[in-house]
């Protein structure tokens, strides 16, 4: 090695040593005859003093030092002069008094200063990702995620899982997203697709006999991206044989547990609590609810399906719902205030925001005149008000008051500083519905995935193909402060009940031979019952780091658009290629 510490390791224990270090320049300070560098690594800062009272060659190279050179220093150890220690820095009582140095490459002036203010957008740091990568933070996160897998890995290893990798180059899997796909030179219109998560091998693995399957899986999907979401991101995937719900739950707490204490030495309850899809919704709007607060909703359909206001009448008589939420002690809020709510739930979709105060024990509100006062009393009283309150509610589409009602009790858990950010509050949601309705397309589609099994007490109803979204499922979603961190279920493993899926949701004989024919072959041959479930590492980061962005933790994320700045990709390709592979690209979409 050419040297015999790194930049972060050296302190008080050391004075008097010899030591030789290598890394890139910080800041540098020139005092007249004395030179100050930060000398920076992977690891730390160590600040080296040239002196040429130490050394009378020191000077002249220090001078030619400028940021981000890599150099070689070798010299002693020294406690820094009283009144200049840095108790903020791990290597901050000492200091290198350099007697020999040498620059080992130059480097051009960067773009921008490696430090933590950096004040330069997100675009420029991901084009240079590898100078922003050299700040303290992204080389903590970054070291952090492999730390965080390596506890993983142990944690499956002591349970007997065998870590299997799964292909890359497949077929369409079916996750919901868009797929990647690859073009095939050798089969000409033909196209492999990236896996959007191993789902179909790992249930293969286990008519293989591989009965406790993880991967640590880079899985990839066309989706439109978020702060959460990233085109290719990756898994801590799991899948199990001969079990049920609660072993999956356990297995999982557990790994919670041991990543959570190991990364940032948090200590979690378990079990964690459990709360069916159906109570979610109806007491937070969502089906992964921030639980770290409270302003639950309700829905008053029932209390006011007589009153004389139009717009309530007109939404129930088309099926919709009245919801409603109690912003505590927000009564005196100005129009102003109230109409940046309007326009927040607006941006739901929803149409309006009806308000009412509570004041002297009774609602008061520009609409109440279309209430009667047994109306007013029962939605006070149904929503616990108290003077000083003020009641929010949105009458639309299902769907749309509970999307833009949970939105709004977010809004205001935050406005109001309900949060307590340092909790991590863990929750099962477990009973999802099995189908969803398609609207666009008329048809019914599977809420997880096409191989979730249903709950036994709904199999009637499944095979009846009545009433379809009151079948619920065996998939279990794990949340974590109102972020979905990991999703699975208990699968499907006999055939006949796979065949009555695919069909309920209009995937025809043919089409399931054609997408999934490898797994139906698999399942004649003995499938075991099995289930598994899949964690989103990128997400669970940002927990442990306290980032909003998943891009933070991931070493070579792609922007919103899916872009990367630094390698340009994605991008044309020669002729050549695409002749090779028998593709033309139309003339407009260049
Ligand atoms: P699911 O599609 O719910 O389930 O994905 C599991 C978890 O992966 C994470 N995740 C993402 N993270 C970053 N960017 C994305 N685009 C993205 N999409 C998903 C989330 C999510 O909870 N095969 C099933 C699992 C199973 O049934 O065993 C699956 O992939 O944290």
């Amino acid at each position: 090695m050419l040297r015999t510490h790194t930049c972060g390791e050296l302190n008080e224990k050391f004075v008097g040593k010899d030591v030789e270090l290598c890394g890139w320049v910080g800041s540098r300070r020139d005092h007249g005859n004395i030179i100050f560098i930060d000398l920076r690594d992977g690891y730390g800062l160590t600040q080296v003093v040239f002196n040429p009272q130490f050394q009378a060659e020191m000077h002249k190279i220090a001078e030619e030092l400028r940021p981000e050179f890599v150099v070689r220093v070798e010299g002693k150890v020294a406690l820094r002069p009283a009144g200049t220690e840095n108790r903020k820095l791990k290597t901050g009582l000492i200091e290198i008094h350099a007697e020999k140095a040498a620059i080992l490459n130059k480097a051009i002036t960067p773009p921008f200063e490696i430090n933590e203010n950096v004040s330069v957008t997100e675009e420029t740091r991901l084009k240079y990702r590898y100078l922003d990568l050299r700040r303290t933070s992204m080389q903590n996160n970054i070291r952090l995620r492999h730390k965080v897998c390596k506890l993983t890995r142990d944690y499956f290893d002591e349970r007997n899982f065998v870590e299997v990798e799964t292909p890359i180059l497949t077929k369409s899997t079916p996750e919901g997203a868009r797929d990647y796909l690859v073009p095939s030179r050798v089969n000409h219109g033909m196209f492999y697709a990236l896996p959007q998560s191993p789902q179909l091998f790992k249930q293969i693995l286990m008519v293989s006999s591989f009965d406790r399957y993880f991967q640590i899986a880079k899985c990839f999907r066309d989706e439109d991206l978020r702060a959460d979401r990233q085109p290719e991101f990756t898994q801590f995937d799991i899948e199990m044989s001969f079990v049920t719900e609660e072993d999956i739950y356990e297995l999982s707490e557990g790994l919670m547990k041991k990543i959570f204490k190991g990364a940032i030495g948090y200590d979690l309850k378990t079990p964690f609590p459990r709360l069916k899809y159906a109570e979610s919704m109806a007491r937070y709007g969502c089906d992964k609810p921030d639980t770290r607060f409270g302003l639950e909703l309700s829905e008053i359909t029932d209390i006011v399906k007589n009153c004389q206001f139009k717009i309530f009448q007109d939404v129930i008589k088309k099926g919709g719902k009245i919801i409603a939420i109690n912003a505590k002690a927000c009564g005196a809020y100005s129009r102003g205030q109230v109409d940046e709510l309007v326009e927040f739930v607006k941006e739901y979709g929803a149409k309006g925001l009806a308000n009412f105060k509570v004041e002297r024990g009774a609602l008061a509100s520009q609409i109440d005149k279309f209430f009667s006062k047994e109306e007013l009393t029962a939605i006070k009283d149904k929503l616990a008000g108290e003077d000083g309150d003020m009641i929010f509610i949105v009458a639309d589409k299902e769907k749309v008051a509970y999307e833009a009602m949970a939105a709004l009790r977010k809004f205001l858990g935050k406005k109001l500083n309900l949060i307590d950010e340092k909790r991590f509050d863990f929750l099962w949601v477990t009973d999802f519905p099995l189908f969803k309705y398609n609207d666009e397309e008329k048809r019914w589609e599977s809420e997880h995935h096409p191989f979730t099994s249903a709950h036994p007490g709904d199999l009637s109803l499944l095979e009846s193909g009545k009433s379809l979204e009151r079948v619920r499922s065996r998939s279990y979603d794990l949340v974590i402060n109102g972020t979905e961190i990991g999703s699975g279920s208990i699968r499907i493993h006999e055939r006949k009940m796979q065949e009555l899926i695919f069909k309920t949701i209009g995937i025809s004989d043919e089409q399931a031979r054609l997408r999934f024919g490898f797994l139906l072959d698999a399942f004649k041959f003995g499938a075991p019952p099995h289930g598994g479930v899949a964690f989103g590492l990128d997400r669970l980061m940002t927990f442990f780091v306290g980032c909003e962005s998943i891009r933070d933790v991931i070493a070579f994320p792609k922007t919103q658009k899916a872009f990367c700045p630094m390698t340009n990709a994605p991008s044309e390709v020669d002729k050549k290629q695409l002749d090779e592979l028998g593709i033309k690209i139309k003339k407009a979409d260049i």
